[in-house]
């Protein structure tokens, strides 16, 4: 019996379905923007859907020794809210979660993550770090990692804005989120959520309320895998040695050192000249009133310019 993943696929890869009532249910559920035929059904750009043989296959073996399991979801509400939820499994650390679309995919300060199915890449990471690690400088690092990930698979060179968007083209292209999943007296339990864009429509692109871009022309698997394999070798090299091996190439990546900015929370905004970043990956901001440090926690950074 041909079930709905089948015909999924089938749609992905660009052939054409009869034009039923249970095939336009699942094309709205999906949100595939079909082209419509005398009789049937089809998208003009086929979809590359993530292939857990193909995967496994180019995520490097350093990599494949870190990991407890690597899953594809056809739909999920969140691949983090997925990997918190599995904070007490033996598995949690070194699970690699993906899905081929998110619900609620979300965002940094309780932003929604625009996740269209088939097009971009959502990944969670469940990792354990000794209870007694700093923290600081962790999603800059992760940061480096993805922009090295991006640059392994592509010609296309991003840039890193403070704490840890990913840009290009003065858009932002990516995002990563940091959570905590608990712990125990020895370990501390993360999940490192990422999310790429590849590919918006204009109408998934309608909601987000701030300059974006896309990385083109690039093979969702090979980036998924080349991501899997720098963020488990990062987060390794990070829970020996902390932030210090990553500040250099988040330093050479970093899009706003020497340029007015201004750090803004729910409740505060303070302009001033970014002067970069100190050893622990926290943002120097020369102002009016002297150099004032900030810490990722719940602030954002703005070009003073918008
Ligand atoms: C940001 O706002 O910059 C962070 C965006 C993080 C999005 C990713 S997509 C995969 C993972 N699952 C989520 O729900 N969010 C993260």
């Amino acid at each position: 019996m041909t079930d709905q993943y089948d015909i999924l696929r089938k749609i992905a890869r660009g052939e054409a379905i009869s034009d039923s009532k249970f095939h336009r249910r699942l094309v709205d559920e999906f949100g595939l923007e079909v082209t419509i035929g005398d009789s049937d059904l089809r998208l003009e750009t086929p979809l590359e859907l993530l292939d857990p043989d193909r995967l496994m296959k180019l995520i490097k073996p350093a990599a494949q020794s870190q990991l407890s399991r690597l899953d594809i979801h056809w739909t999920l509400d969140s691949t983090n809210r997925y990997v918190l939820d599995l904070a007490t499994s033996a598995e949690f650390h070194g699970y690699a979660c993906l899905a081929e679309r998110q619900t609620s995919g979300r965002g940094r300060r309780g932003r929604n993550w625009v996740s269209p199915f088939g097009k971009n890449i959502y990944l969670s990471m469940g990792w354990s770090l000794p209870a007694d690690q700093p923290l600081d400088g962790l999603s800059l690092a992760i940061g480096t990692c993805v922009a090295r990930a991006i640059a392994s698979v592509s010609q296309v060179k991003v840039n890193l804005k403070w704490p840890n968007d990913v840009l290009l083209n003065n858009g932002k292209a990516g995002g990563i989120l940091v959570e905590i999943a608990g712990g125990s007296a020895n370990t501390r339990r993360l999940v490192i959520g990422v999310g790429i864009n590849l590919s918006l429509s204009s109408s998934d692109a309608g909601s987000i309320d701030q300059p974006w871009s896309v990385v083109e022309n690039v093979s969702r698997n090979e980036l998924v895998a080349a991501l899997v394999t720098e963020i488990s070798t990062g987060l390794d090299d990070f829970s020996q040695l902390g932030f210090e091996p990553f500040r250099g190439a988040w330093q050479a990546l970093d899009a706003h050192e020497g340029q007015e900015v201004s750090i803004v929370s729910n409740d505060f905004a303070q302009t001033g000249i970014s002067l970069g970043i100190n050893e622990l990956g926290n943002l120097m901001l020369e102002t009016s009133e002297g150099v004032k440090v900030f810490n990722a926690g719940e602030v954002s950074l703005r070009s003073a310019s918008r």
